[in-house]
């Protein structure tokens, strides 16, 4: 039977959600017959009657390569606390999931394709309870979703960040500076450690693990003796003191996640005053998100987003695609909105340290 399913991508962007979308489209078409249609602007775009763009294979075709996502994103758009101004002006949150179940009736679709992270996947898990046929695509560069082994997006980060540790790298010897680099993550250190290890940090300091500046600048005097005359420093966003907090760009609220950031300035300002040194601090921010995916992004997508229609034809509502090992499953939402971090007393961590790499 002719199916038309809808598809968008919530939350921030990653590199690949082009390459989703168009291997649903594809496989939509090519396998099954099936009509596809996008949602723009993540679940928002359900709510204020905005017009769907129709995607036909002609229309994907030449979005592989494709960064961003030509449905748009809203990194904060939630249909349980939608905000709506009243008449008096102040504004509050209303719950909105059933013009969202409405909605999706109206347009006739069979089910949606919800491409995101915990975020997208714990709204569509409750809406799947309202009735919504829903399944999900993992998507982000924190790599952060515990359901899967990986999440495209995340390689093309790496390469982004592994690569401006490689610059800064040369320009430090030259000026013989501790270089500080600020990666993204949220509360999970993935993007810092596996560019820190990569990119041949001497300390790489991570959500994870708590850490004591003194421990950093020790390892760089230690450095400095040995006759080496620069050293490179990953911070990820989320990282904080022992006796400290995180540091955050703009405190979150009941309706937004708070912007972390600016702990590399921190971090790059102690190092300067423990140590008789010039620091210079960079903060890596949305370059890391930007741009052409990898070609293991594009391929992860694609796998993805083909496995995404096989699960509708399945009628797997309320789970979400993921990689285990080497194989796609099905896992249910309530597995997907669990947060993978760094274990500390992991291998990863202790191959990192039997490098000469502290992390504080
Ligand atoms: O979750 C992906 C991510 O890029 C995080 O690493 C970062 O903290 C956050 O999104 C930034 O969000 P925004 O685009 O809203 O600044």
């Amino acid at each position: 039977m002719t199916k038309r399913i809808g598809i968008l991508t919530g939350g921030g962007d990653a590199p690949g959600l082009n390459a989703v979308i168009r291997a649903v489209v594809l496989t939509a078409h090519n396998a099954f017959g099936w009509e596809v249609v996008g949602i723009r602007q993540g679940f928002d775009g359900l709510l204020n009657g905005m017009p769907v763009m129709k995607l036909t294979p002609n229309v994907a075709h030449d979005m592989l390569a494709r960064g961003g996502t030509v449905l748009g994103a809203v990194n904060r758009g939630n249909p349980f606390m939608r905000r709506t101004r009243l008449e008096d002006g102040s504004e509050v949150l209303v719950d909105a999931a059933h013009e969202v179940i409405t909605r999706l009736h109206e347009l006739n679709l069979d089910a949606l394709i919800a491409a995101g992270g915990d975020g997208t996947m714990a709204a569509a898990m409750r809406l799947v309870d309202l009735g919504a046929r829903i399944v999900g695509v993992p998507k982000t560069i924190d790599n952060d979703l515990s359901a899967t082994d990986i999440t495209f997006g995340f390689d093309t980060a790496l390469v982004t960040a592994t690569e401006a540790l490689d610059k800064l790298q040369t320009t430090a010897e030259s000026h013989h500076r501790v270089m500080v680099l600020e990666v993204m993550g949220r509360d999970s250190g993935w993007i810092a450690l596996t560019t820190g290890v990569a990119g041949g940090a001497d300390a790489i300091l991570i959500p994870e693990l708590p850490f004591d500046i003194a421990v950093v600048c020790n390892k760089i005097r230690a450095l400095q003796e040995t006759g080496r005359r620069y050293s490179l420093v990953v911070v990820a966003e989320g990282a904080h003191p022992i006796d400290g907090e995180q540091e955050f760009i703009i405190k979150g609220d009941p309706m937004y996640q708070g912007r972390l950031g600016g702990i590399g300035y921190l971090v790059g300002n102690a190092i300067a005053s423990c140590l008789d040194a010039e620091v210079r601090v960079t903060r890596l921010g949305h370059v890391q998100r930007g741009g052409q995916p990898t070609p293991r992004d594009r391929w992860l997508a694609t796998r993805f987003g083909s496995a995404a229609v096989h699960f509708v034809a399945q009628e797997r509502w309320g789970h979400m695609v993921a990689l285990h090992g080497t194989q796609l499953i099905a896992v249910p939402m309530e597995e997907a909105v669990k947060i993978k971090r760094v274990n500390p007393d992991g291998e990863m961590v202790r191959m990192a340290r039997h490098l000469g790499i502290v992390f504080g």
